[in-house]
């Protein structure tokens, strides 16, 4: 004899028995409630639909044969109210086109009557009101695994938000530490110039003013402008290269343009640089390889990795060379950009997307030109960069970006 199936709930199992033949749905009614099942009955089809309606049993066991409504239409009906409800179908036939319409119609399990094994229709159940389990189970856990992944897909989205307003937050402190100096110095110059001003203004006025004290004065006056001018000069030059990272790049909008044309105009703006320097700039690219991105963006890009190799890199060379080759990998373009200049050390090179991250703080460098490259790279041309970079062994960026590319006309 079959052990009793516990639900999920400690319930015992609520099973209704459909059939018309009163000592069949009484026998099989008087054992299960002998082996502890909660049992309804209907003595014909449609008593059965209403029995099941009202009480959503946990599994229908029906007769095929009943006059009027049958078995297939009590399957039908339970189908159409819930599709999992296990329904077991007991026929007298034998009839194996019985068993296969049956099965068609939705049936889980099938038993010929008479039914000899009574501890075999328990079996029966018991493996029926198992399996729904593991249907629940397994949807319970398919449900728990979607929500863990939007649970997950809205953390990712949170920490890349978060990953930003942390860069954000870093660069406004970095522009505010930037511009204290330069705008401190100017306001404590122009207000030793103001009481230069007032106090010169006193000695004048009571007529004691020697030719040398105006003299003094002027001097005083010359040299603490050129103090607030330097400095000011310097705050604003700051502001504008804040402004350049700041500016919402995604203004711009892509266009399509054939690739080695716009690098070779890029390459010839920067001509000028390259003056007078024994340095010189080889480029590899497609021929007629036309791209849909954003060509202000790279531009400002290339002039930067190009400025960089000439200010940094060739530091203490004369002769040179950066290389820039590009290729076409399917989705994306990759751009290398290497020079053989000086390289960098590890903390230069682990910090060198980093906002005000410069080694030539002092003398011109603000530090924001690859921060900016770097947000240009990921956020407007949506691709990555890399940097490799040794002592002596020069420096190479890695660039890719996705590219869409057209026709060439
Ligand atoms: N090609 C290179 N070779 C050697 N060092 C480099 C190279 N490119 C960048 N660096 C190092 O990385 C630092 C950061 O570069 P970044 O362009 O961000 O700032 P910067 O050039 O110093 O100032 P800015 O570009 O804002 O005027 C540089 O100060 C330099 O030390
Ligand atoms: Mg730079």
């Amino acid at each position: 004899m079959g052990e009793l199936f516990k639900k999920k709930d400690g319930q015992q199992p609520q099973i209704l028995i459909i059939d018309d033949e009163d000592a069949i749905r009484e026998s099989f009614a008087l054992y299960l409630e002998d082996n502890g099942y909660r049992v309804i009955t209907g003595r014909d089809g449609q008593e059965g639909i209403d029995q099941f309606l009202e009480h959503s049993p946990d599994l229908v066991m029906v007769d095929l044969r009943m006059p009027r409504v049958d078995g297939f239409e009590v399957l039908r009906t339970v189908r159409a109210t819930s599709s999992e409800t296990p329904v077991i179908v007991i026929s007298g036939t034998g009839a194996a086109s019985d068993v296969v319409d049956a099965l068609q119609a939705g049936a889980t399990g099938f038993l010929n009557k008479p039914v000899w094994s009574l501890s075999h229709l328990i079996t029966k159940i018991n493996d029926a009101l198992e399996r729904q389990r593991l249907i629940e189970e397994n949807r319970e856990y398919q449900q728990g695994l979607e929500t863990t992944i939007t649970r997950l897909q809205t953390m990712q989205k949170q920490l890349v938000e978060s990953e930003k307003m942390a860069s954000l937050g870093k660069l406004v402190a970095g522009v505010a530490h930037e511009i204290n100096t330069p705008v401190g110095i100017g306001v404590t110059a122009a207000s030793h110039l103001s009481e230069n001003i007032s106090a010169f203004k006193k000695c004048y006025e009571a007529g004691d003013a020697s030719h040398d004290d105006l003299e003094r004065f002027l001097n005083t006056m010359d040299e603490t402008a050129r103090m607030i001018l330097g400095n000011l000069s310097r705050a604003a030059q700051l502001i504008r290269s804040f402004k350049q990272v700041a500016v919402d790049q995604s203004s711009e909008s892509p266009r399509e343009f054939k690739l080695r044309e716009y690098m070779e105009d890029i390459l010839l703006s920067l001509k000028p640089r390259m003056k007078r320097t024994g340095h010189r700039i080889e480029l590899a690219c497609p021929e007629d390889l036309k791209i849909r991105s954003y060509p202000g963006a790279l531009s400002q890009i290339i002039t930067n990795l190009v400025m960089n190799a000439l200010i940094h890199g060739f530091e203490n060379k004369n002769n040179g060379t950066i290389d820039i080759r590009i290729s076409k990998e399917t989705p994306n373009i990759i751009l290398v950009c290497t020079d053989n200049g000086k390289g960098m050390p590890e903390e230069v090179a682990d910090n060198v997307f980093e906002p005000f991250f410069t080694t030539k703080r002092g003398t011109g460098g603000s530090g924001l030109g690859m921060h900016m490259v770097f947000n240009l790279v990921t956020q407007t041309l949506g691709g990555e960069i890399r940097c490799e970079s040794e002592p002596d062994k020069g420096t190479r960026f890695v660039i890719s970006f996705p590219h869409e590319e057209g026709p060439v006309q």
